[in-house]
């Protein structure tokens, strides 16, 4: 049976896994660095590299150890090579290539965002290609085709911040704690999502882009002036947010070939609301519809090591080199075009 040791370290999660060619979590550690950069209110990459830096060799350790199993019994290591903060990819993908080289197991270079894309078939051994993805969390919005491992084609991202940061800066005008997105849709759960009027970014527009710039002003207006409930507020940005998603998907399935399944992933993926509302507009076309698990939506090592596995079945495969280069930004569609008004987060 295939094994592979998976490694994720590229934003504030710091994993380890073991995942065999069943989709079997043989074993997984985890660990949030949510108390570190809970002052700031935000991720702080020096400090993020340095947790990793002290954290990932002993976790490794412990994880090879709860499945009693050597690393020369792994068929792969799959590191997360980008894109993410670099000091904390660079920390993830060099203890990958010293294992790899010290055991000579192959090494897999994981594009993070791939790891994402592939995770519901991790979750659903049953979940076949073609299907539609819905890629929301911290750095990216995004909806793509994806025909196979490594064939992803774009269709929409966004134009300025990603959703999940979206929820971050809700939850920082609204003084809750960080990590933001789960603080909001816990708060969301006791307010009225019609209370605040609250702006549908790019809705009905042709182009099926993302854009919530506008909708995080609106927040902070609505905040200041006084009048509302935190958490009206909270769920009226909540409701404004998933009619934002159900609209751009709309516009993005005018431009696909019909796929049988919409599936979604990312860390906002763990939000029950928008799994939910997702899940009502894929039946509503007679779509299948999955999502895995919220802890596999939120940055994990199984989504890395299971990547690995797909990319291991793959008959042109080839191991990465050990002289690979961490990647701060890498495009899951490399002939997706820059979009208008786009900053780096392409
Ligand atoms: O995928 P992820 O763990 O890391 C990145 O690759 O970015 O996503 C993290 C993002 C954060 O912005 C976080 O606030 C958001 O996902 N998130 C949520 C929820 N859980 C995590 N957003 C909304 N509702 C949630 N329950
Ligand atoms: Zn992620």
């Amino acid at each position: 049976m295939t094994l592979v040791l998976g490694i994720e370290s590229s934003c504030d999660e710091t994993a380890a896994a073991l995942v065999d060619g069943e989709g079997r979590i043989v074993a997984q550690r985890i660990a949030s660095q949510d108390e570190a950069h809970a002052p700031y209110g935000g991720v702080v990459p020096e400090i993020a590299a340095r947790a990793h830096a002290e954290r990932l060799a002993p976790m490794i350790a412990s994880v090879l150890a709860d499945a009693d199993t050597a690393l020369t019994e792994c068929d792969a290591i799959a590191a997360t090579a980008g894109p993410g903060l670099i000091g904390g990819v660079m920390v993830g993908l060099v203890s990958a290539k010293a294992l790899a080289m010290a055991s000579d197991v192959p090494l897999i270079a994981i594009n993070h965002l791939e790891g994402h894309a592939l995770s519901p078939r991790l979750a659903d051994r049953a979940l076949e290609f073609p299907y539609a993805l819905l890629l929301v969390s911290g750095g990216h919005c995004q909806i793509l085709r994806v025909d196979g491992v490594g064939r992803y084609r774009r269709l929409a991202t966004t134009i300025d911040d990603a959703l999940g940061e979206a929820f971050d800066k809700t939850a920082k005008i609204l003084g809750l704690s960080f990590p933001g997105g789960p603080a909001v849709e816990r708060l969301a759960k006791g307010g009225d999502a019609q209370a605040v009027p609250l702006p549908r970014p790019m809705l009905k527009s042709r182009e099926p882009h993302f854009s919530f710039a506008g909708l995080k002003s609106a927040v902070l207006r609505a905040h200041n002036s006084g009048q509302y409930e935190a958490a009206d507020i909270a769920a009226s940005f909540q409701r404004a947010a998933i009619d934002c998603l159900l609209d751009r998907l709309r516009v993005s399935f005018e431009r696909m070939d019909a796929v049988p399944t919409l599936v979604v992933a990312g860390g906002v993926a763990a939000n029950a609301a928008v799994r939910s509302a997702l899940e009502g507009f894929a039946a509503e076309r007679g779509m299948g519809f999955t999502a895995p698990p919220p802890a596999l939506c939120t940055d994990n090592a199984a989504m890395i090591a299971w990547a690995g596995i797909e990319r291991l079945a793959l008959p042109d495969f080839t191991p990465s080199p050990l002289d690979l280069l961490a990647r701060p930004r890498w495009p899951l569609d490399p002939e997706a075009e820059a979009v208008r008004g786009a900053g780096v987060k392409a």
